[in-house]
This record gives C-alpha cells, sequence and structure tokens, in this order.
C-alpha cells in the first residue's frame, strides 16, 4: 500500500473560520489530541500573524513529540525567521512557505510579473532551507494556474530545496476530474518530482473538498491536507475525518495507508466543535450525530437482522461509545478517576480534584452523569488558566415574572480582587444578567452571537452556552456550561471576558497545560 501523509491544518486554516477564536491553551490541548489522531503533520498556525499566535505555535512546537509542527510564512524573509524562532525547538521543525500562481492572482494581489513570482519562490525556498531541513512551498491558487508555469516554477523550488509541493484549490472551484488530472499532469511533467512529496489541500466552496483530495491522493498526491470537522475559511477545507474513513471503509479502490488511529476521530472532533463554538451538524459525515441513527422502521428492521444492511461505518470504528458508563451519586474518586483516564484525560492532582468536586456537585443535580457531561466539566476544567487575573462569578439571581421586568442582581471579585455588586433590568433573563455583568465590569462590551444547546438530552441535561464579543474592541469568544442555563450563559460571559486578560499574559510567555 502507498502511505499517505496526513496534514492538519485545524490550527492555521480551521482557526481562520470566521468568529473561530482559540487561546493558547485551547490550541495546545488540540494539538496533543491531533498528535494521539495520528496525524504527520500539524499546522500550529501563522507565527508571523500575532505574538499570540507565534506564542501558541512555539508552545506546541515545544510540547509534541510525535508529529512534524508546522508554520505558515508569506514568501517574506521576515516571516521566515519568526517562524524559525518559534519552530526550532519543535522535534521536527517544518516550514510552509506559500506564494500565489494563478494569473488573477499574480496581477492584482502580488503585482509581480510570473518571472518576479518565480525569482521569489526560489529566493525563499533557498533562504529558509539555511535554517528548516522540510520545506513545504504551496502554490497558492494553484488550481486556477497554467500547468505550464505550475511546471517551471516546481522543477526550481524543487532545485532550491523544497522538499514537499502543495497544489491548493484555494477557492474551492476544481472538480475531482480536473483536480486529479493536474496532480497527473504535474507527476508526469516535473522532472524532479520524485524529489519531494505532492500535497493537496481543498476547499469546500462547491462541496467537493473531499472528492477532490481523493481524486488527487488518486492520481499521485502523496499527502493530504485539511481540518477536524472540516472547519476553515469560507465554506471550510476537506474534512478529515471523512478522508480517512473513505481511505478505509473504500480501501478496495483506495489502496492507501494512513497513520491515522480512527478510534480518536470523535473525541478530536468533539475537542474541536467545544473549543471552536461550531457544532457539528446532526446530519454530518461520520461525526454528525445522526451519522449513526437508524429512523425508518424499515431500516431498523434491516439493521437488527445485520448491521451491514444499512451501517457501512460501525460506531465503535470512529470512537463512539454505545454503552456509556454512566457515573453517578456513589461513584468515589477511584472510579471517577479510572474513568476520566479512559475518556483520555490527564490531569494535575489540582485539576483532578476540582473535577471531583464538580462531578460531585453535578450529581446532587443530575441522577445519571454520562460521558458527555463528564467530558463537559473536564475539557473546560483541563483548559482554565492558572494564575491568570480576572472576573469571578461570586452570586447572582435573576427574578423573572411574566408581567414585569426581569430583574438580576451579580456579586463579582473584579481582576484586582475587589468584590462588587449591583443590579440591572432588562428585556429578558439574560439581557438583564448581561446588562447586570457588563455594568460591574471596566471594559467596553458589546455581545456579537449567543448560543444555547443542551449536552445529552433529558430534562436534566447539563446547558452549555457560547458567545462572541467584543471586548475593548478585541473579538473573543467564550463558553460556559451549567444545570441552569442563566448560570451557564454568566459563565460564558464571564469566560469570554476573562479572555481578554489571558490573551494579554499569553502574548507574553507560553502558556502550559
Ligand atoms: O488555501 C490555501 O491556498 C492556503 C495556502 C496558504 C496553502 O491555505
Ligand atoms: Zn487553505
Amino acid at each position: 500500500m502507498v502511505h499517505v501523509n496526513i496534514f492538519d491544518t485545524t490550527l492555521r486554516d480551521g482557526e481562520q473560520s470566521p468568529g473561530v477564536n482559540l487561546n493558547q491553551l485551547e490550541k495546545l490541548e488540540i494539538a496533543r489530541q491531533l498528535e494521539r489522531f495520528g496525524v504527520d503533520i500539524m499546522e500550529a498556525g501563522f507565527p508571523a500573524s500575532s505574538q499570540g499566535d507565534f506564542e501558541a505555535v512555539k508552545s506546541i512546537a515545544q510540547t509534541i513529540k510525535n508529529s512534524s509542527v508546522t508554520g505558515l510564512a508569506r514568501a517574506v524573509k521576515s516571516d521566515i525567521d519568526i517562524a524559525w524562532d518559534a519552530l526550532k525547538d519543535a522535534a521536527e521543525p517544518r516550514l510552509h512557505v506559500f506564494l500565489a500562481t494563478s494569473p488573477i492572482h499574480m496581477q492584482y494581489k502580488l503585482m509581480k510579473t510570473p518571472e518576479q513570482v518565480v525569482q521569489t519562490a526560489v529566493d525563499m525556498v533557498t533562504y529558509a532551507k539555511q535554517k528548516f531541513s522540510h520545506v513545504e512551498w504551496s502554490a497558492e491558487d494553484a488550481s486556477r494556474s497554467d500547468l505550464d508555469f505550475l511546471v517551471k516554477i516546481i522543477t526550481k523550488v524543487i532545485d532550491a530545496g523544497a522538499t514537499v509541493i502543495n497544489l491548493p484549490d484555494t477557492v474551492g472551484y476544481t472538480t475531482p476530474e480536473e483536480y486529479g488530472r493536474m496532480f497527473r499532469y504535474i507527476r508526469e511533467n516535473v522532472p524532479n518530482i520524485h524529489r519531494a512529496a505532492l500535497s493537496c489541500h481543498c476547499h469546500d466552496d462547491l462541496g467537493m473538498a473531499v472528492a477532490n483530495s481523493l481524486a488527487a491522493i488518486e492520481n499521485g498526491a502523496t499527502q493530504v491536507e485539511g481540518t477536524i470537522n472540516g472547519i476553515g475559511e469560507r465554506a471550510g477545507n476537506a474534512s478529515l475525518e471523512e478522508i480517512a474513513v473513505a481511505l478505509n471503509i473504500r480501501k478496495d479502490k483506495y489502496p492507501y495507508a494512513t497513520n491515522l488511529v480512527l478510534k480518536e476521530i470523535k473525541r478530536t472532533s468533539d475537542i474541536v466543535s467545544r473549543f471552536t463554538g461550531m457544532k457539528v451538524p446532526g446530519n454530518k459525515a461520520v461525526v454528525g450525530k445522526n451519522a449513526f441513527a437508524h429512523e425508518s422502521g424499515i431500516h431498523q428492521d434491516g439493521v437488527l437482522k445485520n448491521a451491514l444492511t444499512y451501517e457501512i461505518i460501525t460506531p465503535e470504528m470512529v470512537g463512539v461509545q454505545s454503552n456509556d458508563l454512566v457515573l453517578g451519586k456513589h461513584s468515589g474518586r477511584h472510579a471517577f478517576k479510572d474513568k476520566i483516564e479512559q475518556m483520555g484525560f490527564v490531569l494535575s492532582a489540582e485539576k483532578l480534584n476540582e473535577a471531583f468536586q464538580s462531578f460531585k456537585q453535578l450529581t446532587d443535580h443530575k441522577k445519571e452523569v454520562t460521558d458527555e457531561d463528564l467530558f463537559t466539566i473536564l475539557i473546560d476544567i483541563q483548559t482554565a488558566a492558572v494564575d491568570v487575573k480576572k472576573y469571578e462569578l461570586v452570586a447572582f439571581q435573576v427574578q423573572y415574572a411574566s408581567a414585569n421586568l426581569p430583574t438580576a442582581t451579580v456579586a463579582l471579585t473584579t481582576p484586582e480582587g475587589e468584590r462588587v455588586e449591583t443590579a440591572r433590568t432588562g428585556s429578558g433573563s439574560v439581557e438583564a444578567l448581561y446588562n447586570t455583568l457588563e455594568a460591574l465590569m471596566k471594559e467596553k462590551i458589546h455581545l456579537t452571537d449567543f448560543n444555547l444547546s443542551s449536552v445529552g438530552s433529558g430534562r436534566d441535561a447539563l446547558a452549555e452556552v457560547h458567545v462572541k464579543m467584543t471586548v475593548n474592541g478585541t473579538t473573543v469568544s467564550g463558553r460556559g456550561s451549567a444545570q441552569d442555563v442563566l448560570e451557564a450563559a454568566a459563565k460564558a460571559f464571564i469566560n469570554a471576558v476573562n479572555r481578554v486578560f489571558f490573551n494579554q499574559k499569553a502574548a507574553k510567555e507560553p502558556a502550559t497545560l
């Protein structure tokens, strides 16, 4: 079987999804999960884009040992220098440098002639090779580029030392037949192509990103790039979990091997969804809630007789647990610890203690605590920042009566350690609560999105709230969970505001979990 390298760009192209705003600890946690999932290469960010991204890439590079860590750079020396500073401690540092090659990008965006583009690409790959032994060069908008121009520039950048050539469908324009033909053409016409890996990178604007990636693999791509849950710019990137499962289920058609651990798919998808606030649609292939649900009587009957009648992927294959081992009021610390280890969490003694207390509090109100509940509690504790000044909720009360204006009273401690308290009204309970929280904070806050969902089912399910807001002009997101919807709403608001303090601290020093 031919081996195909998996290049994950959830933390770079995925993080470019509108409204997504991960902090350093969340990025680090996603990176650790990507390592468990078995990706060969992970793109941890774009170090020159901001100090925060630089620090995040640096901490991931210092932590991850079993995947090669890369960072994006424009074709300019300063980006390459900054990327090297962020990546030099990685087990296998790698640079990803890109330059557009399509006529429209060269003329209007770069304002360079094709000859100048070739020269810049060659110069920057040569420069990068003085620092990095692995250099990936991307021909941005390759799918709308002239094939013979691609042959010429690829030949030269390989001579300059590029070890991977990536041909992105940047605007999600191509079709499987066309994209496959481009890979075949490059394989057959670039004389030194055997000296580099050939990579595909697809966007989903026309809904063909996964199909296009598979066509590229069939036509000579030895590396595939994508994101978890298909998140990314505009309509997103090719969904890596879909590619992984397609390659596995249809081995008959795709005789290609990867290092991915398919059982880690569900956990990886859950973590990415929770941190980004981008819910996975119920009907999403492979990881959607309904991917294994059979509604029609005929289908249910068939599955009971033989699962293969309507089920081509088993839930177990992608790590969906069918037998949630439920914990309850009487479960002790030992059972709790075993359970969370089974779920893939490694917590410090202090955080384990905190998690056990939260679990015990939950069992006072909820008879059975499911895996989903535990995951929600644990993931928040796992990535809670320590040693950062922040607002903390002391107590709150909301009065609602259908005939009166809702009123909220809130007590908080401020980042300076002062206890403050006030009350405000609003046209609804959440508005009253948010008006009160805002009145207690010094920051200028503007809420842009509010999303409430339940974790699992049942009347006693946990509530989860995701918010997006600007705080002093910076866009941040926040999340909070609790059994009560208003408490979850308050936590999400405070979590979003506290991110501003965390980001300020993290921009100065790398964070650790
Ligand atoms: O889609 C694209 O072209 C990219 C490049 C930076 C590789 O993401
Ligand atoms: Zn892209």
